[in-house]
Formats: structure tokens, sequence, C-alpha cells
């Protein structure tokens, strides 16, 4: 693990209800923390955000959306914009999640977008890239990520705002979580695009975390490798004592 802070995301999907969400509301404000300095971020359905937002305040906890729309405002139904997010006191959102990618279609050429919006309106964004199975099988897993940045990285003015995660699909919800020298090539890879394309400085600065099937189990052996600054997490942190845990690992 490096010097730079580490960084803990909950992705909680499309996934709780008030009561399931206050039981683990209450779970994570009981998890002791104190011995982490990693940076912790959830990301609860858009209709609960305020309410986890009230209800972490105090334990050092940030809130992030799933998602968000490419503008201010106007005739879009349906979208949430990321001055709606910032009005009511979101700082993160995760953008270009595979789930988004491949099931709702977005494409490079929207995320772009949505990525200079968001970064515009004072969002913090959590950027996904990721392989799919068939990428890796045909060893296109490192051209498949690094097309993926160079989609996004004319629109990004700011990288200190950034945390890229990489999640190959194949390993998201499945279980099969990627072996630490297959996270370590890729993140080492990702560190190098940034020093080869936008600097040095923010190569070395920026964290690159790893999602996909992290649970307490196996994170702590992933958490060793240099380039690993974190994870994002979906299925554990629906789970308040294994998202801590996951969390602990990572000092
Ligand atoms: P998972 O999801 O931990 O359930 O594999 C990770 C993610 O989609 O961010």
């Amino acid at each position: 693990m490096s010097a730079r802070t580490c960084f803990v995301g909950g992705n909680w999907k499309c996934f709780g209800s008030n009561q399931s969400i206050d039981a683990l509301v209450s779970g994570l404000l009981k998890a002791d923390l104190s011995n982490t300095s990693a940076e912790v971020v959830v990301a609860p359905p858009f209709v609960y955000l305020s309410k986890v937002k009230e209800a972490l305040a105090g334990k050092n906890i940030s809130i992030a959306a799933q998602n968000c729309w490419r503008e201010s405002e106007g005739a879009f139904t349906g979208e949430v914009s990321p001055a709606m997010l910032r009005d009511i006191g979101v700082h993160w959102v995760i953008l270009g999640h595979s789930e988004r990618r491949h099931i709702i279609k977005e494409n490079d050429e929207l995320l772009k977008k949505k990525v200079e919006a968001a970064l515009k309106h004072g969002l913090k964004v959590i950027f996904c890239v990721g392989e799919q199975l068939e990428d890796r099988k045909s060893k296109r897993a490192q051209e498949v990520v690094t097309a993926q940045l160079d989609a996004c990285k004319e629109h990004i003015g700011c990288w200190e705002n950034v945390v890229i995660a990489y999640e190959p699909v194949w390993a998201i919800g499945t279980g099969e979580v990627a072996t630490p020298q297959q996270v370590q090539e890729i993140h080492s890879m990702i560190r190098r695009w940034f020093e080869e394309n936008i600097s040095s400085s923010v190569a070395q600065k920026i964290r690159i975390i790893y999602g996909g099937s992290v649970k307490p189990q196996n994170s702590t052996e992933l958490a060793k490798n240099p380039d690993v600054d974190g994870f994002l997490v979906g299925g554990a942190s629906l789970v308040a004592d294994q998202f801590a845990s996951i969390i602990r690992s990572t000092s």
C-alpha cells in the first residue's frame, strides 16, 4: 500500500429499503474505524441519499451518488443533475460503472460529458474502467482500459478530484475476484498511462482502487499491492461488519 490516502467506496447499487438502510447505517455508526485513515464513501440509491447523509453526519463517511446527468438542468425526464446533488450536500459520484456501460448502454461519448459536468459542478468522481471476460480471454484487457481512459482525458481538467476504479466486469458480483497479480498488473499500467498522458505528479497522486468481489477474506492480500489504493465494494458493502473490516484492511 502506498503513501496515498486509501479510499474505500461502498456501492449499494439498486438495493435497500427504508428498513434495511436504517439497519446498515446503524451498523456503520457502530463500526470501529478509529485505526484507519482511509477516506470512506458510501453510495446509496438516489432516493435515500439525504437520509443516509443526515444519519452518517459526524461519522467521517462521505456520500456518493451512483450516477448523474450531463447537464445542470433541463427537460430530461428521470435524470438527476450534478447541481442537484451538490445542492443536497453530496460530494461524490460514481461514473462509468460497468453496469451502466453494459446494461444501460452508456458509451464513452456520454460518459465524458457526464464526467466533465460533474467536475464542473464541484462533484468528485469515482471513474470506473474495466474489461469484460472476452477482452481478458483475448488478452485485450489493457487495450480496453486504456481506451476508456483515453476517451475522457480531454474532458478532465483537474485530476485531483478523480479516483479511478479498476473493475474487471467478470469479477463484479460473481465471487470471482481478480488475483493480486492481475490487479497489480492493470493498476501499474493505469499509473503508467497517467505518467505518459497527464503528468508524473498526477500519476503519483491519483488513487487507483480495485472493485470486483472484494470481501474481508481477500482485501488484505489485494491491499498489499503497491498500486492498489483502496476498493470499490458492492455486495460486501451492504453488510456493515464486512465493509468495516475491508476498510480496516487498507491500514
Ligand atoms: P461487487 O461489486 O463487490 O459486488 O463485486 C463491485 C462493484 O460493482 O462496484
